[in-house]
């Protein structure tokens, strides 16, 4: 095992469908430590959402993209994908059912088991007592706790998360961040979470990094402000308006 889950050498993707474009990502590096939180920024098209699938596996890349040492080119539930759509969950299936299906592929055929998993997992996001609720009948807040809890039950190495919570009100919004930044202090996991929001980069980052057009990094930092931040947190003003000039300077 090494404390380098993630290692990302030289990569370059280019939309086989769109040869006129230029590579959405060219020539990246980028190493990622066990349990760090990644927030990645970086305007509408700049490539995070295609660097996100490249790292699940879902994309033909030239490079490498290695997990805990491996290479890996395929998908895996070794790294779950959360998307920011609501509708990511299983219409037909229970909230209990979405979460167990993949731990059934999976190969855990024991019913009490997939019960007691599902269980757990729903306890984490706080959703105890819903597993026999079906999706139409949750708020998007509770559909993207579900997801995330569907993505803790498999014990990925990596969380992938593409704006997870950009379609919520604000209130919730807020609400899921310090959730999800407990979940991640309390669990062993790493995630990479993009944001269009340099608040939610701060408050849950601890490391920010700013991507630009090809998926150049433009900012790459630990973030060194004591959890949990506030806007009245010490060093939170001068770090918002260092990645907002990075983030707009071409808007
Ligand atoms: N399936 C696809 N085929 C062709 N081009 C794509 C595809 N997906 C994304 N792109 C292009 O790649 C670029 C980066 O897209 P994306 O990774 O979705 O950006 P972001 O998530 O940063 O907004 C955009 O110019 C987009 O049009
Ligand atoms: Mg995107």
């Amino acid at each position: 095992m090494t404390n380098k889950i993630l290692q990302i050498n030289n990569l370059t993707m280019i939309y086989e469908n769109n040869p006129e474009e230029n590579a959405v990502i060219k020539n990246m590096n980028l190493t990622v430590d066990r349990n760090e939180f990644l927030c990645i920024l970086g305007a509408s098209g700049c490539g995070k959402t295609t660097l996100l699938r490249c790292i699940a596996g879902f994309e033909k890349y030239s490079g490498e993209i290695k997990v805990n040492g491996e290479r890996k080119a395929l998908p895996g539930t070794d790294r779950i994908m959360v998307f920011q759509d609501f509708n990511q969950l299983f219409p037909w299936k229970t909230v209990e059912k979405n979460i167990q299906y993949p731990l059934k592929k999976q190969g855990i055929k024991d019913k009490a088991k997939l019960k007691q998993l599902s269980d757990e997992a729903l306890a984490k996001v706080k959703l105890t007592g819903y597993g026999h609720y079906y999706p139409y009948q949750l708020s998007g807040g509770m559909k993207q706790r579900v997801a995330i809890a569907k993505a803790l039950a498999l014990k990925p190495e990596i969380i992938l998360m593409d704006e997870p919570f950009a379609a919520l009100d604000a209130m919730t919004r807020n609400k899921l961040q310090s959730e999800l930044l407990n979940i991640s202090i309390e669990e062993d996991c790493t995630i990479i979470f993009i944001t269009h929001n340099i608040q939610e980069a701060i408050v849950l980052g601890t490391r920010i990094m700013v991507l630009d057009k090809g998926g150049e990094i433009v900012i790459d930092e630990k973030n060194s402000i004591a959890r949990p931040v506030s806007p009245a947190s010490k060093g939170y003003g001068e770090l918002w308006e260092r990645l907002h000039s990075a983030l707009y300077k071409n808007a």
